[in-house]
Order: C-alpha cells, then structure tokens, then sequence
C-alpha cells in the first residue's frame, strides 16, 4: 500500500535510521510506556477485583491518568519504530492481532470509566467483569507485542 511505503520513507523513518542511538532510546521509551500502562491497570483492576485492598492502591483517578499518559507515549513510540518496517509489520498477523487487542482494551478501558463514572470504588459483577477482561486482553497486547520480533 502507498502509505506505507511514503511512512517508510519519511523524515522519522529516515531519522531513526540515520542515528545508532535514536532507535533503541524509542524501544526503551516503549518498554518503559508499557511497564507504567500494564502496571496502573493492574493496580486499576485488582482494586475492582477485591484481590487488593483500597488502602493499598493509590486513587483510581491518579492511576486512570497514569495510563492513560502511557497509553499516549506507547502509541507514539509504537508508531515511530512502525514507521521503519511499516508494509513489514502491516502484514504480520501478530501485529494486527496487537492493535485489535489494543483497540478492544480501549475500549473497555472506556466503557467501564464511563458506566462507573463518579463511584470511587465501584465492585459489582459487571465491574468485575470488565476488569477481569482488562486484565486478559492487555496481557495479550503485551505478549503480541514481544512475540512480533520472533515472526
Ligand atoms: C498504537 C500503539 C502501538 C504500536 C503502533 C506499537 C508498535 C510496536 C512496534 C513496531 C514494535 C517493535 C516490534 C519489533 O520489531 O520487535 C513494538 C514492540 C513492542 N510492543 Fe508495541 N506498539 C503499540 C503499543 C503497545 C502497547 C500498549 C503494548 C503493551 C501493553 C505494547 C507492547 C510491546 C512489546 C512488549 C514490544 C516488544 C518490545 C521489545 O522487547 O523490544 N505495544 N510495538
């Protein structure tokens, strides 16, 4: 497709090519994104979850942000090292399976701010439900995601 070939061409395709440094410092900046994200919503839906208790997890509110922020620094450090390989990781059936995983844990993400809006500790088996689905789909962003270096 011609987009993505004019993505692997681009000046942030170039420049991350162009430098020793710049790719792995992007990589780095992902791992780390993708530690605070997988870490908040944990945190996030263990709370909801009952298996910790609220004296032990910070303000959902605090860590609604957190990953929210992370969510931002993944994507965009995801984006820039597709940019190098685009048509490559377009093909790739984990790295689709990655981004729908990703849009449905969104999603869910959403939906459960949005129907538990203004309850500051919300339980129930709707909202164990939707928590315990947090759960499994991000960890299976994160498997995808390592699994696409060994495609
Ligand atoms: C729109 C968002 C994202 C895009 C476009 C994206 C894209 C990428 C790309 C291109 C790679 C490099 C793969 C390789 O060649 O080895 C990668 C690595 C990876 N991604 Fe993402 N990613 C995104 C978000 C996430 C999120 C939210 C997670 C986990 C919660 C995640 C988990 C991983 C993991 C574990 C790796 C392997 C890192 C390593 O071991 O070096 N990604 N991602």
């Amino acid at each position: 497709m011609e987009w993505l070939a004019a993505l692997e061409q681009s000046r942030l395709a170039g420049a991350l090519k162009a430098s020793f440094y710049v790719y792995p410092l992007i990589n780095a900046g992902h791992v780390l994104a993708i530690g605070f994200l997988v870490t908040t919503v944990t945190l996030i839906d263990l709370r909801v979850l009952a298996i910790l208790p609220a004296r032990a997890v910070p303000s959902a509110t605090l860590l609604r942000r957190l990953a929210i922020g992370a969510l931002l620094v993944a994507a965009a450090t995801g984006l820039s090292m597709f940019a190098i390989r685009a048509s490559d990781y377009a093909a790739m059936g984990v790295f689709r399976l990655k981004l729908v995983l990703i849009a449905l844990a969104a999603f869910n993400f959403v939906l459960f701010a949005v129907l538990f809006r203004g309850r500051s500790d919300p339980s129930g088996p709707l909202a164990a439900g939707l928590a315990a689905t947090s759960l499994a789909l991000w960890l299976g962003v994160l498997l995808a995601g390592r699994f696409i270096a060994f495609v």
